[in-house]
């Protein structure tokens, strides 16, 4: 990571030995710091690098988070002085959940040194002066506010009407369709970038399977040169919008939100598709109360692969997250450990360099929830939490990207072959009741509901889902085995 040239640390160390000759001098408090931190020959250099990128007029737009202050002049920088010390040495700013002993891993990390820390918080207790306007660094020039950070769009893609979020709205799922039309892309196209734009306040996360989706917190996507997503010409791609604010008079909202996409030249190599493992669980109960509740799912690489980076999702009760490395050979290794996960931004951990994992690598997912009253998150710690979609009920992913020689894996949600029946009951129970009613069922499964629905009461639980992805696995390896047989008579 670039980090900028701070005369200050080498000044802090220099100070450190001013102020005790000084202390042992005189006795006035100025005398100890005969050269002050000062906003402009300090400060303003951490802040242009660190937290400008979010804390300026019009930043970041990170899925929503936007911060609620500019840091970019002193007259602005000033009121906040102490909150900045307390944020930065909490380390709750610049938000970045990883552990530390990743740092240097990720190309998008956001940390500090100790010593831009130490400085920031020096600064805040020497009464934040504002020092010599003619020290200041060169300011940036951000672009402007209505760029996108992915730079100039090739397709900018919107449902087709505003929708307005009524007034009395507090959670609302709906989803939107948009067809991606012949003139928009004649044919199928590979995706550099993909950058989604809330339109309305209100939008706590968007879900466009195809296209990924933003949540609080999400950086764009911007593959590296000859790494794409692929666009397929005439497919609909269908919004699903979860709004939520605060229900009341006045709080009603138009929301058009969009992506935007930046497409690969004609003329351009693309060698990868990138693919995306979703390690998920759907059949969990977290107890009330319970502070330590664990669930492990895991995934295991069919061929050769390079992991690109992680997306672990949880919701209000999540706690941590880790992935872990089972190799082949036997050895272990912790991927990415998230001691303290944060729901308001969900980190995508982008490797600097790939990790390159054999074939057979395991990839344990664990995370870990939180449903008691100490949690300051959990809205309610009287109540069993299940999976479900609102930000009160619970998710376990664990979001995998990875690229491999033969460009052979899926997408997430793409099932393939090991298609999960309870991921199937736990995304179409509208109801929400816990079950999959007929009318609820996907149109491919609704002709395999009545042998699914053991009990016959009309839905398919999660015990059933379970019983009936068994039986699925049962054939598949029959399938196998028989296969293997008629590939043994026909060589020999
Ligand atoms: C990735 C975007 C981002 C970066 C980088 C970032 N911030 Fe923030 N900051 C936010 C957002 C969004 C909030 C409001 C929500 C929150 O507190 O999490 C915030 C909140 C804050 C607050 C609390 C404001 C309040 O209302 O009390 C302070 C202080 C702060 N940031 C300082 C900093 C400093 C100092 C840096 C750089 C060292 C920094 N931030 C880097 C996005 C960012």
């Amino acid at each position: 990571m670039n980090r900028p040239q701070i005369s200050s640390v080498t000044r802090l160390v220099a100070l450190g030995a001013l102020a005790s000759l000084a202390l042992a001098g005189a006795a006035s408090a100025a005398a100890v710091d005969p050269e002050p931190i000062t906003f402009y020959g300090d400060v303003a250099a951490v802040l242009q690098q660190e937290c400008q990128v979010c804390h300026r007029p019009n930043g970041a737009n990170l899925g929503g988070m936007v911060a609620p202050m500019a840091l970019t002049t002193y007259e602005e920088t000033r009121p906040w002085a102490r909150s900045i010390a307390r944020q930065v040495a909490s380390r709750a700013m610049p938000p970045w959940d990883a552990a530390p002993e990743h740092n240097g891993v990720f190309a998008n990390e956001r940390t500090l040194t100790q010593e831009e820390i130490d400085l920031l918080v020096r600064w805040a207790e020497s009464g934040a002066p504002a020092g010599d306007p003619a020290d200041a660094p060169a300011p940036i020039d951000w672009p402007s506010s209505d760029g996108w950070l992915i730079g100039e769009p090739d397709l900018v893609l919107q449902f087709d009407e505003p929708y307005f979020v009524e007034d009395d709205v507090e959670d609302l799922y709906i989803y939107f369709q948009t067809t991606v039309t012949e003139e928009m892309i004649p044919e199928d196209r590979f995706v550099k970038a993909i950058e989604f734009r809330p339109g309305s306040p209100a939008v706590h996360h968007i879900i466009v399977p195809g296209l990924g989706g933003i949540a609080p917190g999400n950086d764009p996507v911007i593959h590296e040169d000859g790494m794409a997503d692929v666009l397929k010409a005439g497919r609909n791609l269908s919004w699903q919008m979860h709004y939520h604010k605060e229900p009341g008079p006045g709080t009603g909202s138009w929301d058009q939100s969009s992506v935007a996409l930046k497409f690969y030249g004609k003329d351009e190599e693309v060698k990868y598709e990138v693919f995306n493992a979703d390690m998920g669980k759907y059949d969990f109960a977290v107890p009330p109360g319970e502070s330590d509740y664990t669930i492990q799912t895991e995934w295991t690489f069919p061929s050769d692969s390079e992991i690109v980076g992680y997306l672990p999702h949880m919701h209000l009760r999540g706690k941590a997250a880790k992935y872990e490395a089972y190799y082949p050979d036997g050895s272990h290794e912790v991927l990415l450990d998230v001691p303290n996960y944060d729901f308001n931004w969900q980190t995508t951990y982008k490797y600097k360099d790939r990790k390159k994992v054999p074939e057979g690598t395991r990839v344990v997912l664990t995370t870990v929830f939180d449903n008691s009253e100490d949690n300051p998150a959990n809205p309610d710690p009287t109540e069993t939490v299940r999976w479900g979609e609102p930000t009160t009920d619970e998710m376990s992913f664990g979001f995998m990207s990875y690229i491999n020689e033969e460009n052979k894996g899926r997408g997430a949600f793409q099932g393939g072959d090991g298609l999960d029946l309870t991921a199937v009951v736990a995304f179409s129970d509208e109801s929400r009741d816990g079950k999959m009613q007929l009318d609820e069922a996907p149109g491919g499964v609704k002709q395999y509901f009545e042998m699914m629905d053991q009990n016959k009461d009309g839905a398919v639980d999660m015990e059933e889902a379970k019983a009936a992805n068994a039986f699925l696995e049962q054939m598949a390896e029959q399938r196998e085995q028989a296969e293997a047989a008629a590939a043994g008579a026909a060589g020999g």
